[in-house]
């Protein structure tokens, strides 16, 4: 079975991040995750963002949950000595991004909405997204190495395993391997029209995934692409089961939300990406003049036709009531 469209209703936070029109109740906040204790460093390319230890996350999702930011996406970074040529260690139950998934489960069940980054650019030791066969990126070796990564976030108790790859056909293999271990409830997050952008910078400083030699350019897709293709990759995903389908970066590409948000059935989600961010922070020198600019931007979002919304400013703009 592709398709499961009661897995978008399953519980009452998924259906109020999903379906509720307001601004609000469509964010997402996304979190860094490194191992260790007691961690909480910030990063100099995202004002306001840190990189956290798992027991340090859960204070910050906890204060979270209380503001009412009830939907969390999850980054890890992997430590240095721990990447490897196969990203083996993404998969592992024990990492801090698994630990912390089933620790927030525990703590607050159907409350939180938890989406899971399914990827291997930070855990390879090349930083690519996928595994490198023959000097290219093998579609089918990656494929195989995200489906053991999707299924451990699934075990650990994730809502939506996120592919933020661009592989070909990982949607309808993850779908298949959830399906094959009993997983009807966990969700697929298909970035589905990721484009290969120059405003990823300080993100990939925050989860050291840059690639350390060549680019993005073989599996994200070119910048220069009109509607077609855009349409051609949320159609697919959509067919192989996808359950939200993420249009990224955002404000360079409203007309392709728009153009894809006519087309499919599935939800659609935005991701306002690092590079963004660090721009409106650096624009902005004060509160009213960033209240005021967040609430543009997070406006022309739903007016393009998003649902849900990624956004690193989602904790100040619920904190300072921007909303
Ligand atoms: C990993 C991934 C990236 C982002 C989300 N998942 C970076 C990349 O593709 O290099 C970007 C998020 C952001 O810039 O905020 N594949
Ligand atoms: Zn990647």
């Amino acid at each position: 079975m592709n398709v499961r469209p009661r897995i978008n209703r399953w519980t009452q936070s998924r259906r109020n991040l999903i379906f509720d029109l307001s601004i609000k109740s469509s964010l997402v906040q996304p979190h860094f995750i490194v191992s260790g204790e007691g961690i909480d460093e910030p990063i100099s390319s995202m004002p306001g963002i840190n990189r956290q230890s798992v027991d340090k996350l859960i204070e910050t999702i906890s204060n979270d949950m209380e503001l009412g930011i009830c939907s969390h996406m999850l980054f890890p970074v992997v430590d240095e000595h721990d990447k490897d040529s196969y990203a083996s260690k993404a998969s592992d139950m024990n990492m801090p991004l698994q630990i912390a998934v089933k620790e927030l489960k525990k703590m607050y069940g159907n409350d939180i909405v938890l989406f899971t980054d399914v990827c291997l650019c930070t855990a390879t030791d090349h930083g690519h997204c996928g595994i490198i066969h023959e000097h290219e990126i093998d579609n089918e070796m990656s494929v195989s190495e995200l489906c053991k990564i999707a299924l451990s976030h699934a075990e650990a108790g994730a809502d939506y395993v996120s592919a933020s790859d661009m592989m070909d056909g990982r949607i309808q293999a993850i779908r298949e391997v959830l399906e094959s271990e009993g997983f009807v409830k966990t969700g697929i997050l298909a970035y589905s029209v990721k484009y290969a952008s120059s405003f990823y910078g300080p993100f990939r400083d925050a989860a050291c995934s840059a690639p350390s030699f060549g680019d993005r350019g073989s599996h994200q897709m070119d910048v220069r692409s009109g509607y077609p293709e855009a349409i051609l990759e949320a159609v697919t995903d959509e067919g192989e089961g996808a359950d939200i389908i993420m249009i990224k970066p955002s404000l360079t590409y409203l007309d392709v939300v728009r153009q894809v948000s006519d087309v499919v059935s599935r939800p659609v989600a935005i991701f306002n990406v690092s590079g963004e961010y660090s721009m409106v922070i650096s624009a902005t020198p004060d509160d009213a003049s960033r209240k005021k600019m967040v609430r543009e931007i997070f406006h022309s979002f739903k007016r393009a036709g998003a649902d849900v919304i990624v956004s690193y400013h989602t904790r100040e703009a619920v904190t300072k009531d921007w909303l």
